[in-house]
């Protein structure tokens, strides 16, 4: 019988040039599945886990991304709210914030109006990194370009359908790194 140092010689650690090459998968990979640290080359395991916040003016957004999300395999942490008074977006947005930048949540969804406002209040949260988009180019360069956490939409501004498709292209983007890296780590440089 193999003793278990035997075992482990048997079965050697996955290379890293493996888990490179998922990270330099075709743009519009269906999971990603690393996420590469800054400009080192370096890749990690990134969870599926996602944190979606609203205000008042996008519940029914929310909730319809809510479930498309959880129906790609993503577990999805929903902040709220679920019932029609008015509430306040920068709250709503740090709340989802914090979720990510705790390391709680890899990346965060947040609606409100416009999507402007909410995006303000979650670039607030040191560390956090937040785009409005509506359309799907900005929201798959915001992932790949400036390794954006979080993406901001407004529910005013855009339909369902269109909704849908860019939550698909920010989710299944991944950062590329190299002097994007540099240029992310300059921005991190001014909260420092
Ligand atoms: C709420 O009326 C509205 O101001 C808010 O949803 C958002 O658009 C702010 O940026």
């Amino acid at each position: 019988m193999a003793s278990p140092q035997m075992a482990q010689r048997r079965s050697p650690p996955p290379q890293q040039s493996e888990r490179i090459e998922l990270t330099n998968a075709p743009r519009f990979a269906p999971r990603l599945q690393t996420q590469r640290i800054s400009n080192t080359g370096m890749t990690l395991p990134m969870s599926k886990r996602i944190v979606l916040s609203s205000d008042h003016a996008a519940i029914a957004l929310r909730q319809t991304i809510a479930e498309h999300i959880a129906a790609k395999g993503w577990e999805v942490v929903d902040l709220g709210p679920t019932t029609p008074e008015s509430t306040h977006y920068p709250e709503r947005g740090a709340e989802a914030a914090e979720r990510v930048a705790s390391g709680d949540c890899a990346l965060g969804i947040v609606l409100c109006g416009t999507g402007q406002g909410i995006m303000m209040a979650a670039n607030k949260v040191k560390g956090i990194r937040c785009g409005v988009c509506h359309d799907t180019f900005s929201a798959r360069m915001i992932r790949q370009h400036n390794d954006a956490q979080m993406l901001a939409m407004g529910a005013r501004v855009i339909g369902e359908g269109l909704a849908l498709d860019i939550v698909d292209a920010f989710l299944d983007a991944a950062f590329e790194g190299g002097r994007h890296g540099t240029r992310v780590d300059m921005i991190k440089a001014l909260e420092a």
